[in-house]
Order: structure tokens, then C-alpha cells, then sequence
């Protein structure tokens, strides 16, 4: 949602904040800011409405410091401007925090009844202002101090020119990652603010708190406990962090999508016995042919992704499968069954209302497990076990090879249950070479490029547009018209195609085009007749499927009829680049999005 970085070191701060704050524009980037604390002890801040470059472009050369936070906002209380920007500040001390504060009114309150005026319209501002009036001595106790009066999440980074070079970092529901370099410490809220300087990491967890100098750092919890964290190595290449020549990072991550499904296959597919083994699913066999039922939770794509992965359990494990958007999972007092297997599945691993319904299950005795790209993320640690998607960083607000690769995932997971079921092994065998030839499949796909970006162009004309698909094309669709809305701010809607009849005919028209996904399947012909329910109504239809039928139609190679879907996706995610490049819309940072939504 929002970023922070923080610095203590030898360098200039100013250009590791606000590099690292580029870095981290895709998760929030209304306004941007940073605090310093200059070399003769005073506070330097500096934020602004706008992207970080803005802000960045405004700095007198002399604004320069040793140790100093940063932060890039997406808003949540209070509108995008410079006083709602962060860092807040409070005499000598400086905050950036993400999260939200759940009791910030009473505390605003009661902040203003002792005859402190407060200048921004946010819940964050409070912080400083607890942390600046505590009498502590130390500045870890003065933050520990305020944070025991607040309820709510919070990923914090305090600086206090009284402890010139002393950085405080908590966290409590919103990531922090403490970044250590030689004789130099960084933190952040995300990894990718940290691969220019640092390989070696440590995560925190909720509930913990660190303070870092120049030479080094100690982690404790809230009631300060000393804790002992090991550091760990980034594996990602720094390049994957980079457009790397692409205009858009989202056109980048589509082009990755070979590359990244072949990641998560690899090692996974056992040729002796045709099934798939995935380590970290902690599930001995008994233990599998136990499972009833399987749920799945996700929001948006992560959710529209887990209901193809719900369409493959049961086709491949005949295990009765579903999804569930997580958002309204968790608010509707589930039914909580000792022999379901819950999966919970997120790109970004933060996503608060996927968090908050693993919680719940965990709470009642559900067992857990995550479909999670980012590795040591809060849904990846809080499941039973789970399985990485291994896609690398996605940096685009619209996921498109996080999507791909939780497909890929589920299908893994059908194999793997279908064969301790009743899946045969020649059906093993057909799935798994079906899975191996995904990659070149995909590159097929696109190659066809610039023909789905002429289609986009002209499509990108209309208003408003209709996806339609049956059984294995209904995710399909339904993600397809994710995709569009979301960059092209186009309307879409999708529909199952056999619901057509039972309403949304009746907008059909020359003004509302129709996506049809069609795949090859025993489903076809019914398609094929609801296609034409469309067209004599003079609505214009594309197809995406495996019959070049018109020239309205995207034909993508066939696999087997269980993996199409995953095929089938991907003219879509490109029809949708397009259309928002057509309109001339910022792709990569959508108006209203931001990548994770670590807020409820
Ligand atoms: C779609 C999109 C969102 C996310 C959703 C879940 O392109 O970006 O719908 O899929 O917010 O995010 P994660 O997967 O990080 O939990």
C-alpha cells in the first residue's frame, strides 16, 4: 500500500531515500516525503502531493543528512496533499507509518485537549506527537511507549535528532525489513527498496520492534524482550526489480511469464509416478485422502485465479472445490470443518483481508495452506504450510504472472491430489506433459502480440464491454474484465455465458462489444449458439479460443481441456495493456490502486 525507507550510515541519505522510494511507488504514490536529520543536528523535512520525483526535484542541494526516513503514500485517511503526506512530525522527531491507526480519533482528541495543534487530516500524525512527549530516555522506549496506546496495524520508521543516527523500525501487521550493509543500515516495507545496497535481510514480525546504528542492530518486542533473528540472503537479481528496457513493468511481467511458469514447475513434476510434489505442503498421503473439501481465498485476481484452481481440483482430484473472495469470508462467522483444506492464495502476501481470514481460520482450528509469491510474508508465515509461486517481484499494479503462476500452482495440486484419488496415471501422465508445454505455449501466445494490440486499439473505442465464458472459460472471463477495468478504466463486465439469457442480453447492442472465451472443449457448441444470440442482436463479438472462425477471433494453441484456461488468459491480459496504452493511461499505476491493500 504505502512505502517506507529509512537510512543510518556514513552516506548522504537523500539519494538512498528517495531512490529507494521510487523503487516503492508501485504500492502507493499519491504523495511523497522524507525526513533527515542534517550534519548539524537539525531536522530536515521535505514532502509533497505528487510522485517522488516531484517531491525529489524540489531539494536544495544542501538538503543533505546521515540518517533520515522516507515514505510514499497511498491515502487512506484524509485526501492527497502536502500536509497529509508523511513524514509527520513532532518537535525533533519524524514518522513515516503504514497501516491504520484504529483509535487515532480519541488520541487526536485528546492531543488537542492538552493544546497540541495538529496539521494533517491523518490517523499516522498522532506518533510523533506520543513518541515527542514521552519522558523515556532511550528513543526505542519513547516508541514503545506510544505504540502501547495505539490499536491498530502499523509498520513504522522513527527518527529523533536527539538520537542523531539512531533509527527505531516496528512492526505490527504491515511489513518492515531491516536492510545490513557495511558500517550502514536500512529498512523498508518491501525488499525491493533494499536490493540496490543490501543482499542480507531480516524480516520482522508483528509485535517487534529494532533499532539500528551505523554499526549494526537489536530486535525486541514490545515489552521489550530481546529477540534473535538470523539474517537472510535475497535471491532475487536486482535487474528483476528493473523495467530492463520495457516501457511498462506490466508488459514486462507479461513478456516474464514463460520464464516464470517454467520456475514454478520446476522440480515439482515426478515423471515415474505422473504426479507433482510440492515441499512445503506438509500433507503426508493419509492426511490428503482425508481432505472432503477444499476452500479457497483470495481477493480480485488472487481470488478469480483460485476459483481455476477450485475448477481443477475438482475436475482432476474430484474433491469438491470452491472459492471465496477472503474479504467476505472473513466477516461472515464461516462454518470452520476439520477435514476442509483451506488455501489461501496472494501475490503480494499482505493483503489485510486475506491475512484477517487465515486468522480466523487459524483461530477456529482450520488448517492452512498459502499459494504466496512473496517469500517470509505475513499470509506466507501465518499458514500451516504452502507453496511459492516463485514468479519473482511483480511490480505492475495488475498482476498478470502472479495470476499465471497460482494456475500453474493449482494445477500442481490437482495432480498431486488426483493422484492419491482417483486420477489415473495415463491422466497423470497427460496433465503433467500438458504442464510442460505451457512455457512455449505462452510464447506462441505472445508472438501474436501486435495483432491483439490492433484488436485492443479498436476495442478500446467502446464504453463499456461483456466477457462471457461457460464452466472452464468463467474465471477466464472474469479476470479478463478485471484486467481491462483496471488499467483502461474501461467497463467491463463478466457473465457465465449461460446466464446470458437470463438478463444481460438486454444490453447487448452495436455500443457493447463481447470477449467470448470459447475453448475447444465438450462445451463448444453451446457456446457457439450463445455467440449467435449475441450477433443477431448486432453485437460485435471476439473470441478467444482455438478456431479461427472470424476475423475477430484470437486463436490460442490447445493443450488439454483442464489447462486451456491458462492459456486462454493471456490474449487477455495483453487485449488489456493495450487498451490502456491506446487511451494513454499510466499502466502501471492505475488511479485508485495500489499493489497491496494492507488496510481493511
Ligand atoms: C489485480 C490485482 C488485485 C490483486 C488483489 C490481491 O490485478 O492486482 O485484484 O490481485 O488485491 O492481491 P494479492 O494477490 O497481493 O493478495
Amino acid at each position: 500500500m504505502c512505502g517506507i525507507v529509512a537510512y543510518t550510515g556514513p552516506r548522504d541519505a537523500v539519494p538512498i531515500l528517495t531512490e529507494g522510494l521510487a523503487r516503492l511507488e508501485y504500492r502507493g504514490y499519491d504523495s511523497a516525503g522524507i525526513a533527515v536529520i542534517g550534519r548539524s543536528g537539525d531536522l530536515r523535512v521535505r514532502k509533497a502531493e505528487g510522485r517522488v520525483a516531484e517531491m525529489a526535484a524540489g531539494l536544495p542541494a544542501r538538503f543533505k543528512g546521515g540518517a533520515g526516513v522516507g515514505h510514499t503514500r497511498w491515502a487512506t485517511h484524509g485526501e492527497p496533499s502536502d500536509a497529509n503526506a508523511h513524514p509527520h512530525v513532532a518537535g525533533t522527531v519524524a514518522v513515516v507509518h503504514n497501516g491504520i491507526i484504529e483509535n487515532a480519533d480519541e488520541l487526536r482528541a485528546k492531543l488537542v485537549a492538552d493544546g497540541i495543534e495538529l496539521t494533517s487530516e491523518t490517523d499516522s500524525e498522532v506518533l510523533p506527537h506520543l513518541i515527542a512527549r514521552s519522558g523515556a530516555t532511550e528513543l526505542e522506549d519513547a516508541v514503545r511507549e506510544a505504540l502501547s496506546q495505539i490499536v491498530g496495524t502499523y509498520g513504522i520508521a522513527v527518527v529523533d535528532t536527539r538520537h542523531p543516527g539512531v533509527l527505531v523500525v516496528a512492526r505490527n501487521g504491515s511489513p518492515v525489513v531491516l536492510g545490513i550493509g557495511e558500517k550502514e543500515m536500512f529498512a523498508a516495507s518491501d525488499v525491493a527498496a533494499l536490493v540496490r545496497y543490501t543482499r542480507q535481510v531480516v524480516h520482522l514480525d508483528d509485535g517487534e520492534l529494532a533499532t539500528l546504528r551505523p554499526d549494526g542492530f537489536r530486535t525486541s518486542t514490545l515489552d521489550a524482550r530481546a529477540t534473535s533473528k538470523e539474517p537472510s540472503v535475497i535471491e532475487t537479481e536486482e535487474a528483476a526489480y528493473d523495467a530492463e528496457g520495457y516501457t511498462h513493468f506490466m508488459r514486462k511481467e507479461i513478456h516474464e511469464q514463460p520464464a516464470a511458469v517454467e520456475r514454478a514447475l520446476r522440480g515439482r513434476l515426478d515423471a515415474r509416478f505422473h504426479t507433482a510434489h510440492l515441499g512445503g505442503l506438509d500433507l503426508d498421503p493419509r492426511e490428503a485422502r482425508a481432505i472432503r473439501r477444499v476452500k479457497i481465498l483470495g481477493c480480485g485476481s488472487a481470488y478469480y485465479a483460485g476459483q481455476m484452481g477450485a475448477q481443477l481440483i475438482e475436475e482432476l482430484a474430484r474433491i469438491p472445490a470452491d472459492a471465496e473472495p477472503a474479504s467476505e469470508f472473513r466477516y461472515r462467522n464461516p462454518v470452520v470443518e476439520a477435514d476442509t483444506l483451506y488455501v489461501a492464495v496472494s501475490q503480494s502476501g499482505e493483503t489485510y483481508d486475506t491475512l484477517a481470514a487465515v486468522q480466523e481460520l487459524r483461530r477456529k482450528g482450520g488448517r492452512v495452506l498459502g499459494v504466496v509469491n512473496a517469500v517470509g510474508s505475513a499470509i506466507a508465515r501465518e499458514c500451516d504450510g504452502g507453496v511459492y509461486l516463485h514468479a519473482g517481484p511483480e511490480i505492475a499494479v495488475a498482476s498478470t504472472k502472479a495470476y499465471t503462476s497460482t494456475a500453474v500452482v493449482f494445477a500442481l495440486l490437482a495432480l498431486h491430489l488426483g493422484r492419491i484419488h482417483d486420477l489415473s496415471p495415463a491422466d497423470g501422465r497427460r496433465i503433467a506433459e500438458g504442464l510442460r508445454a505451457l512455457p512455449a505455449q505462452i510464447e506462441e501466445i505472445l508472438r501474436q502480440e501486435d495483432r491483439i494490440a490492433s484488436l485492443a486499439g479498436d476495442l478500446a473505442k467502446y464504453r463499456s464491454m461483456l466477457f462471457v465464458g461457460r464452466v472452464r472459460g468463467w474465471p477466464v472471463a472474469r479476470e479478463g474484465a478485471q484486467k481491462l477495468k483496471e488499467v483502461s478504466y474501461v467497463h467491463a463486465e463478466a457473465y457465465p455465458a449461460s446466464e446470458l439469457k437470463h438478463g444481460p442480453l438486454a444490453l447487448v447492442s452495436p455500443e457493447l462489444p463481447t470477449v467470448a472465451i470459447v475453448p475447444d472443449d465438450e462445451l463448444v457448441d453451446k457456446n457457439r449458439s450463445t455467440l449467435g444470440e449475441i450477433r443477431a442482436r448486432q453485437g460485435r463479438v471476439v473470441t478467444i479460443g482455438h478456431r479461427a472462425t472470424d476475423e475477430d477471433a484470437v486463436v490460442v494453441p490447445k493443450n488439454e481441456p483442464e489447462l486451456d484456461p491458462i492459456l486462454l488468459t493471456i490474449p487477455l491480459q495483453l487485449l488489456a495493456y493495450h487498451a490502456a496504452v491506446a487511451l494513454g493511461h499510466d499502466v502501471d499505476k492505475p488511479r485508485n490502486l495500489a499493489k497491496s491493500v494492507t488496510v481493511d
